[in-house]
């Protein structure tokens, strides 16, 4: 059996964090050549930055599900097609090939279809790297946001890669994120905890509170987490390797 890498591609990589709709070409470039660089099918993942969570947060939308209005989700939806049709077509230009998959579509209730886990290793094998998304999916209560860290996380859930990479624009994990801080090299799971029920001691967006809950149920299965720097090739290179990679690892550790 091929084995299996899953690479979540931060919407800080591929957006202008601060510029709602803007796409950042140069990181959408830099991680399609990262992951043509290393030349095994992965299965990907990527964010929605400043596309999808610009338009949710306008319109109030959260992962809690909500009557969205019928805009709404037709303007989320549409943002987040437009920025994964740029990301496919960078992926695509430099050799990769992708198989689409909506979030949706891998949803059934209570996680994702046992059927996917086939069918995943499948295209892997024949080297295709599957592709899905945060997106705005609809529920019997209303419409939500499923985010990309989740997808990842149900997938490794899944498919229990051989490690799980997450890209950003920052190196790493940081204490305190102060100028000239290196990340910190290696987290256990212990110590992730107290980092991510303490939001003053990592980086200041809640994203990154969310990715570091996300990491530590990936490690609790075992499974290694890379944090990286999406928009430095070579880093993201290493991470998907599973070599050092001036970024942190969360180690994986089977908890009984
Ligand atoms: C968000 O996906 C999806 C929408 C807002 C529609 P993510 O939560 O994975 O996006 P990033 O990586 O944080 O930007």
């Amino acid at each position: 059996m091929g084995r299996i890498i899953i690479l979540k591609i931060g919407g800080s990589v591929i957006t202008e964090k601060d510029k709602p709709l803007t796409p950042r070409l140069e990181g959408i470039r830099s991680a399609a050549e990262a992951v043509a660089e290393f030349g095994e099918p992965l299965v990907l993942v990527h964010g929605a930055g400043s596309f999808g969570h610009f338009l949710a947060k306008k319109y109030g939308l959260s992962r809690h599900p909500s009557m969205a209005s019928p805009e709404a989700v037709a303007e989320i939806r549409d943002s987040v097609m437009k920025l994964d049709s740029m990301v496919i077509e960078a992926l695509r230009s430099k050799g990769v090939q992708v198989y689409w998959l909506q979030p949706f579509a891998l949803y059934n209730i209570g996680g994702i279809h046992e059927k996917w886990k086939t069918i995943l290793t499948n295209l892997i094998q024949q080297g295709i790297s599957p592709i899905s998304f945060g997106d705005v999916i609809p529920t019997s209560e209303g419409f939500r946001i499923i985010s990309g860290d989740e997808i990842v996380r149900d997938l490794a859930e899944l498919l229990h890669p051989v490690r799980v990479v997450f890209a950003m624009d920052v190196d790493g994990i940081y204490r305190n994120y102060r100028k000239d801080e290196r990340p910190i090299e290696e987290l256990s799971i212990e110590e992730a905890k107290r980092l991510a029920v303490d939001p003053v001691k990592i980086d200041v967006t809640g994203g990154m509170e969310g990715k570091l809950k996300e990491a530590i149920k990936i490690a609790r299965i075992g499974i290694n987490v890379h944090f990286t720097n999406g928009l430095k090739k070579e880093h993201l290179i290493k991470a998907l390797k599973g070599k050092d990679h001036e970024g942190t690892l969360v180690k994986g550790k089977l908890l009984a």
